[in-house]
Formats: C-alpha cells, structure tokens, sequence
C-alpha cells in the first residue's frame, strides 16, 4: 500500500524523490523518508511522519546535490505511525524501503537474532538486517538470499553503502515498475512517479533484480541471467495526473466521468453492436460457460453488484459476486464451466489477484476488467478488458467505477447476444441506452449545486441510510461506502423491503434517508418503504427519474434525474451519490482525496 521510488541520474535526486513522492502519496500517507548518498558518497536518510509536504520541510536545507537516493511514503501496517517506523531503513551497511507485507518476520527475526537491532516495530527493518548480514560485497548474491527466506509482498528499493549511484529492486506480488529516461534511471511502485520523465517503462517482474544506475537499468533473472524487459508505453499524460484546476482529485475525476466512458464504450462498437475483436476476448467464454463468478472488494465489488442484478435475468444463467477476500478462502464452487470476472482499477489488490490465481487453479476462465495497463491482474488473468478511465488519484473511487460498470454493461450485452438472449435489434438499442446515459451523467454534474447545499442536514448527523430495490439497491452499497469513507459518517445500505426486519428501529426524526427509486417495476413499493421512514420521522432525500410523481411532502429533498431505461440509471445516480460524499467530506472540512486510514491500493490483506 506504500509509495516506493528510486532514482539515479544526472539531476538532483532530493527534488525527484520529493515529487515522486508526492505522485505516490495517494498510496500511503501516514510518514515519509527519502535516504540518498551525498557528495561524499554516504547514505543520509531523513523521515518524519505525517505527508509529505512536512518531509518536504524537513529536508529543505539537506541533502543537496545528490544523485541517487529512494524515498518511501507509507500506509503503516506493522507499528505505529513514528518517525522511528517511516522508512527507509538503515541496516549496517544497507538502506532499505518496503511495500507489503513479510509474514514470517517473526521466525527471521529468531532465526537471524535480530531481536537487539531492531530500533522499530516493522517487518521491513527486518528485512534489511537480513541482506546486511548476507552481504558481502555481492548484491545480487545477498539480495536472491532474502528473496529465498522472506514469505509475503514485497516491493523492495536497497542501496548499499559501498556502491553509490547504484539501486537494487525485486518484488514479489507488490508492483514495481521501472524506466531509463533522459533524466536518469527511475523505479518505483506506480506509474504515476515515472509519468514526468518518460512515456516507456516496464512492469519488473516477479523475482527478478532490477538493478539502477545513473546511466542504465539491468534486469536479472535469480540465476543471474539478463533479462531484457518488456517496454510498454502508457496511454495518459501527466494533465491526468494533476489537478487542473480543480480543488480536489475527486471533484476532476467525477468531471471526467462522461469522456472516461466514452473512452471505454466507443472503441468496442462495430455497427452499432458490442465487439471485443481488439480486446482479443473469443466469444467462446461467454457461449461455453454455465455460471458465471463476479470477484472484487469494495467499490468494484459494489460494480459487480450491478452487473449481477442486470446479467441474470437476462442471461438465465446463475451469476454471483464475492467479495475476494472472503472468496479465496471459501473454496468456492468453480470449475472449467465457470467465467470468472475479475474487477479492479489498479490491478493490484492483493485479495483480487489471490482470487484471480484460485479461479485459474479451478480451471475456470478468467476475464478481468482492469484500469491500470501492464498490471499483475491484467496480466495474469486469461483475458483483459481495459478500461480507459486515466489515472484515477482520489482515494474514493469514482470514475473508475462508472468505467467498470460500462465494462461489465458491454460484456453482459455481448453475452446475451452470442447466447441467443438478444437479437441484433436488442442489443444494438441496449447500447444505444448506454450511450444516452452519458449526456444524463453531464447533466447530474451540472446540477452539482443540489448536492452541495444538501449535505448540510446530512454533516450534522451521526448515520445515514441508503435503501432501494433491485438495481436500486446495489447503487446504495456504493453510495454507503463514499459516503463513510471520505465523511466519515456512519452509512447504511439497505434493500428496502428489509428495512422493517430491524433496521427501521433505528429511524428517528432527522435521520438522513437516501432512497433511490428509479426501477419502475418497483416503484410503488419502494414508495410505500418510503412512507414508512418518512412516517417515523426520516429526513428524506429521494432520488428518481424525471417523470416520477410522488406525494407532496414525501420527501424533504427530491432529486430526479433524466428518464432513462430503467437499466442505465446507475449512471447519473452514481454521480449523485459521490457528489453527496464529495460535499459531505468538504462540509466537514476533511481531506477528500486522502481520507484517514486508507489507501488507494491495497496491496496487503
Ligand atoms: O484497485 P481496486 O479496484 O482493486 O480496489 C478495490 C477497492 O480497494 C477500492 O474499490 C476501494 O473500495 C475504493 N477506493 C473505495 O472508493
């Protein structure tokens, strides 16, 4: 979950670390420490918790004129958040940074009798004990030592003293992606650090030593073969990565939603029909699978709840969603005939790709739909069906989302044709309906004034509660998580026939309720679930289409959105929801972008 970045080169290495760093911060922000050689060729390290902005201070009249350094931001797994626990560590001779997580930490720290060096409470420091007292003068030779004993994730950077200009990389599970660049050598745990330099990098891969100069990379294998990486290029630039203009990630990344999904759909229409010919995605999964295994964790599982309540009813073949972590421990019933779908935007959530690599033992085809190009889920995964969203910075996911259900939206529509479920006919105007949801999205985004004055009721309140039914419902579970993860205020989701079998006992006068009533074939219960909370006092905030008629008085606030196909309104109402969470997080005055505690990538279990 942690940002790493290491550079070598001509220019000065304090300022690439400290920008690079602040690209990463999305991954951790607990501490951050930068550690470089200077003129005299030693290690210097500085750290301090708290973001970077305060490391940044920390070091200003320090560590000038160096050309090789790492630097580390961290999301705190083992100890404490302290200046003692931030990285990078120092180790005798080695200086270390980590992400991930090394699960036999304890048994090394015996094993080695490390107990008295150790100055913090983390697993990485252990790990760079281990490769000072396996070094001796061979890098390569102590680095493969540690890979041999450490079980885990690890993305590691390590400098050793006596080799300046020099930085070693391996990984296992945790991502590390490196470039050589005019600007000199770079790698780090996310593209976003490698953006300002180059457009060309490469995934390391999985075990192997990728060794860092100022004038060149190396790559080897642990028998010390070179290997020659595999260049990939990145389809964004850094505008993606940045603000412009706007006062958080968050509010950009719900402005880009209508192009990200036009990026998404567009490219995979032939004629009017959904077409994966580019994708290389054979029709043959979909015609010879009998049920189909939707995998995820938290907003993307939240997308597979959508594409669950909108694939079986046409396709009549079951379909279920897990939420990963649980799903690699379950034992699952998977097989050959099973298409399992894999969702996520970075493609490195350690409990997906531990899902991805179960379902793949089971024999079962894999497709996953991913953001994040090159990524370890998208390239282990049988298929891959990329979304085009950018860089997505904000922690609270929000485009991404909308791209994976587009996603999951053209899949189901491919399925049900080359299944027989849709004629041409059907499934050209099921697209057709994808597409008119774009325009409403822009609509919703214009409305955004509604939302902010709105979250004053809500920010006063300790709990709020989404309720809906049918595909109503799976949009609440998304609507509960945003609002909880960047307000910090307690939410719900609830169907809303469920309401009276104990929830509704928490009802009282002014509790926020945000009912969502968009699927006519339910309406006129979801309104009687309405009146229900409404009777008790509830502070409604009711959401449906345009046309809706509903009683005067009913609800306190009454948000419609344009008509659209019952199927496709997830998609404006999406947008009302992150901009509820959105001014819910500003009202408070809370950090929206990098709330409390969280992470952008979890690539820990
Ligand atoms: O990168 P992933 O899509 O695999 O991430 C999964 C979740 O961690 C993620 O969706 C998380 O729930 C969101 N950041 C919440 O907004």
């Amino acid at each position: 979950m942690c940002g790493i970045i290491g550079y070598s080169g001509p220019l000065e290495a304090k300022n690439i670390l400290l920008e690079g760093l602040a690209q990463l911060e999305y991954r951790g922000y607990d501490s951050a420490g930068i550690a470089c050689f200077d003129t005299r060729s030693a290690v210097q390290v500085v750290k301090r918790t708290g973001k970077v902005a305060a490391l940044k201070e920390a070091c200003a009249s320090m560590l000038r004129h160096s050309h090789c350094g790492i630097g580390h931001t961290r999301w705190a797994t083992h100890g404490g958040v302290s200046d003692t626990n931030a990285h990078p560590h120092r180790a005798g001779r080695v200086t270390l940074i980590h992400n991930g997580i090394i699960e036999n930490y304890h048994s090394l720290t015996k094993r080695f009798s490390l107990e008295s060096r150790l100055v913090s409470q983390t697993d990485s420091e252990v790990a760079a004990w281990l490769l000072d007292a396996f070094y001796t003068g061979d890098p390569y030779s102590a680095v493969r030592q540690l890979a041999e004993c450490v079980r885990g994730s690890y993305g590691f950077c390590i400098m050793f003293d006596d080799r300046p200009g020099e930085i070693y990389g391996i990984r296992s599970v945790s991502p590390l992606v490196a470039a050589y660049t005019r600007s000199g050598a770079l790698v780090a745990s996310d593209l976003t650090a490698l953006i300002p330099y180059t457009r060309k990098y490469f995934v390391v891969p999985e075990n192997h030593i990728v060794k860092l100069t100022g004038y060149k990379i190396s790559l080897y294998d642990l028998d010390g073969n070179a290997v020659l990486p595999e260049i990939m290029e990145v389809n964004w630039n850094m505008d993606a990565a940045m603000k412009n203009g706007f006062p958080h990630f968050m509010l950009k990344e719900i402005h880009e939603q209508p192009e990200a999904l036009k990026n998404t759909i567009l490219p995979r229409m032939t004629k009017g029909l959904p077409d994966f010919t580019d994708d290389q995605i054979p029709d043959e999964i979909f015609t010879e699978c009998a049920q189909i295994h939707v995998v995820a964790c938290g907003t993307a599982m939240h997308a597979g709840m959508v594409a669950r309540a909108l694939m079986e009813p046409v396709l009549r073949i079951p379909v279920m969603v897990s939420i990963a972590s649980e799903f690699r421990y379950e034992e699952p019933l998977i097989d050959e005939k099973t298409l399992v779908i894999i969702i996520s935007q970075s493609g490195e959530t350690i409990d997906t790709l531990a899902a991805l690599r179960l379902a793949k033992s089971c024999g079962s085809k894999t497709l996953a739909i991913v953001n994040v190009k090159g990524s370890t889920i998208a390239r282990e995964s049988d298929y891959v069906l990329y979304t085009h969203a950018g860089p997505e910075i904000a922690v609270a996911s929000t485009k991404a989302y909308s791209v994976q259900l587009a996603a999951l939206y053209m899949t189901s529509c491919r399925m049900a044709l080359v299944r027989g479920k849709f004629t041409r006919e059907q499934a050209a105007a099921f697209l057709a309906g994808l597409l008119d949801a774009i325009p409403a999205m822009e609509t919703m985004i214009r409305q955004k004034d509604t939302e902010r004055e709105l979250v004053t009721h809500l920010i006063q309140q300790n709990d709020t509660f989404f309720m809906g039914r049918g595909l109503d419902y799976a949009f609440s579970l998304e609507g509960a998580l945003k609002l909880k993860e960047i307000s910090y205020i307690h939410a719900e989701a609830y169907a809303a026939g469920e309401l009276k079998h104990g929830t509704i006992a928490l009802i009282a006068p002014e509790v926020p309720v945000i009912a969502i009533a968009t699927q006519e074939h339910v309406f006129s219960k979801m309104i009687s679930n309405v009146r229900e909370v409404k009777a008790r006092g509830a502070f409604v905030i009711l959401l449906t289409k345009e046309h809706a008629r509903v009683d005067e008085g009913l609800a306190d606030i009454h948000i419609k959105i344009p008509d659209l196909d019952d199927r496709f309104t997830v998609f404006p109402i999406a947008v009302i929801l992150q901009l509820i969470a959105y001014y819910a997080s500003i009202g408070k005055n809370l950090d929206v972008d990098q709330p409390r505690n969280l992470a952008k990538s979890v690539t820990v279990e």
